[in-house]
C-alpha cells in the first residue's frame, strides 16, 4: 500500500498535539494586539498578571547575582538555599513542615503543574477537575493522555464544592483530584473542611490531590491555608506554588512543587531532560523575595481589595448582569446569561463584540468550561477599571 508523504505545507505532527488547543486567553491577547496595532485604545481586563513592577529589592538581588557571575547551570531542581527559603516561607504562612527533599524549583507554577501531571497521570487515567477551571489544567491533563472529569460548580454555591460532589465523580480510573484555591477564574476560596474531606477520600481510594496554590496569599479575609499542613497530607498531596503573582514576577518564571520525595524525584527526572534548572540569577532573586520584607505583598493585596470592591459594584450595577464577590485572586466572573440573545448567544461572541465595539478586553467563560460567564482580571489600575465599566455600561445599554 502506498504511504502518502506528509505535504511540505502541512507537516505531520505528533498525535498528542491534537489533544491540546491554543489557550483561549492567548487567543484574546492576540486579537487585542491586532486591534492595538490598528491604533485601537483598549481597556484590558484580559491579562491575568499583576500590573505592579517587581519590588526593587528583588530586582536588586538579580542584578547582584549577575554581577557576581551567577550565570551557570545550577542543580536541576534548584539551589538548596532557595529550596530552604520556599520551605520556610510556606511554613511561616501555612504551618507546614516541608523539607528540602520535598521541593522542586520549576520555571513557574505552570511548569510545576505540568511536571506533576506528567509524573502522575497515565493514558486513560481520570482527573477530577472542578469547573470553572483555569485553562491550562484541562490541556495539561489531555496532553498527558488523561481524561478530565469536570465537576461543575456555579455562583449559587459561590463556585465551591461539597465533598459529595467530588466523591460522586470518583471511578476505578480516577487517579488525581485537582483543586485550585483561590480559584482562577472564579475567585472562590475553598474551605479547609473541603480539603480535609478530599484528603481523606484520597487516602481511602489511593488517589493524589494536586493543589494549585498560585494565589495562596491573595485572599481578602483570613489567613492563607494550605492542605499541606493537614496531618498525613504530605504523602498524598502535590502543591504547585508560584512567585509570579505574589511578588509581581510573572516574567521571571519561578515556581515550585512540594510533594513526597518519590514524586519530586520523578518530576526532577523529567525536568532534567527538558528545561534543566530554573534561571540561575532568578533563583537568587527568588530568595530575596521569600526572605525579604513582605510588606510589598500586603500593599498589593490591599490595592486588589479596593479594585475588587470597585469592579464588583460597577458590574452589579449593569442591568441583567449578576456577579458574586470573589474571596481571593484578582478576577471577577459575572454571569451574563440574561444579556445573551440571538446573534449574541455565547460569552465568546459577547467578548468578541465587546472588544471590537467597546474596546474592552475580557476572556469568555468557554475558556474555563462554563457557558454563561466572562472573566474580568482586575489586576489593572482603578482608573482603567472605571473607564472599562463605563464602556461596559454603554455597550450593554445599546443591547436593550
Ligand atoms: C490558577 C493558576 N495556576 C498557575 C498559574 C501559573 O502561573 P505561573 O506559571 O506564572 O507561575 C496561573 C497563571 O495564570 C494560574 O492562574
Amino acid at each position: 500500500m502506498a504511504v502518502q508523504a506528509p505535504s511540505v505545507s502541512q507537516p505531520a505532527l505528533a498525535g498528542r498535539m491534537q489533544r491540546i488547543s491554543v489557550s483561549a486567553t492567548a487567543a484574546v491577547v492576540i486579537e487585542a494586539e491586532r486591534l492595538r496595532g490598528e491604533g485601537a485604545e483598549l481597556v484590558d481586563f484580559g491579562a491575568g498578571e499583576p500590573d505592579f513592577p517587581t519590588p526593587a529589592h528583588i530586582k536588586q538581588a538579580a542584578v547582584e547575582a549577575l554581577r557576581q557571575d551567577f550565570t551557570r547551570y545550577t542543580a536541576t531542581g534548584g539551589i538548596a538555599p532557595l529550596k530552604d527559603a520556599i520551605c520556610r516561607r510556606h511554613a511561616a504562612l501555612c504551618g507546614t513542615s516541608y523539607q528540602r527533599g520535598e521541593v522542586l524549583v520549576t520555571l513557574g507554577g505552570k511548569h510545576a503543574l505540568f511536571n506533576s501531571i506528567s509524573a502522575l497521570v497515565d493514558h486513560g487515567d481520570e482527573v477530577i477537575l472542578p469547573s470553572p477551571y483555569w485553562v491550562s489544567f484541562y490541556d495539561q491533563i489531555t496532553y498527558a493522555g488523561g481524561r478530565p472529569v469536570v465537576v461543575a460548580t456555579d455562583e449559587e454555591r459561590g463556585f465551591t464544592l461539597t465533598p459529595e460532589m467530588i466523591e460522586k465523580a470518583v471511578t476505578p480510573r480516577t487517579r488525581v483530584i485537582l483543586l485550585n484555591s483561590p480559584s482562577n477564574p472564579s475567585g472562590a476560596v475553598f474551605a479547609p473542611a473541603l480539603f480535609r474531606a478530599v484528603l481523606e477520600l484520597c487516602r481511602d481510594r489511593g488517589l493524589w490531590l494536586i493543589s494549585d496554590e498560585c494565589y495562596l496569599q491573595f485572599i481578602y479575609e483570613g489567613a492563607p491555608y494550605s492542605v499541606g499542613a493537614e496531618p498525613g497530607a504530605r504523602e498524598r498531596v502535590i502543591i504547585a506554588g508560584s512567585l509570579s503573582k505574589t511578588y509581581a514576577m510573572t516574567g521571571w518564571r519561578l515556581g515550585y512543587a512540594l510533594a513526597p520525595k518519590p514524586v519530586i524525584e520523578a518530576m526532577l527526572k523529567l525536568q532534567s531532560h527538558s528545561t534543566s534548572n530554573p534561571v540561575s540569577f532568578v533563583q537568587k532573586a527568588a530568595i530575596a523575595a521569600l526572605e525579604g520584607p513582605q510588606d510589598c505583598v500586603t500593599a498589593m493585596l490591599n490595592e486588589y481589595r479596593r479594585r475588587r470592591d470597585l469592579i464588583i459594584a460597577g458590574l452589579r450595577s449593569i442591568p441583567g448582569l449578576c456577579c458574586g464577590e470573589p474571596a481571593g485572586a484578582f478576577y471577577a466572573y459575572p454571569n451574563i446569561q440574561a444579556l445573551l440573545r440571538p446573534g449574541l448567544d455565547s460569552p465568546l461572541i459577547f467578548s468578541q463584540r465587546l472588544l471590537r465595539e467597546a474596546g474592552v478586553v475580557t476572556v469568555p467563560g468557554e475558556a474555563f468550561g462554563t457557558r454563561s460567564h466572562l472573566r474580568f482580571s482586575y489586576a489593572t489600575s482603578r482608573q482603567n477599571i472605571e473607564r472599562g465599566l463605563q464602556r461596559m455600561h454603554e455597550f450593554c445599554a445599546k443591547l436593550s
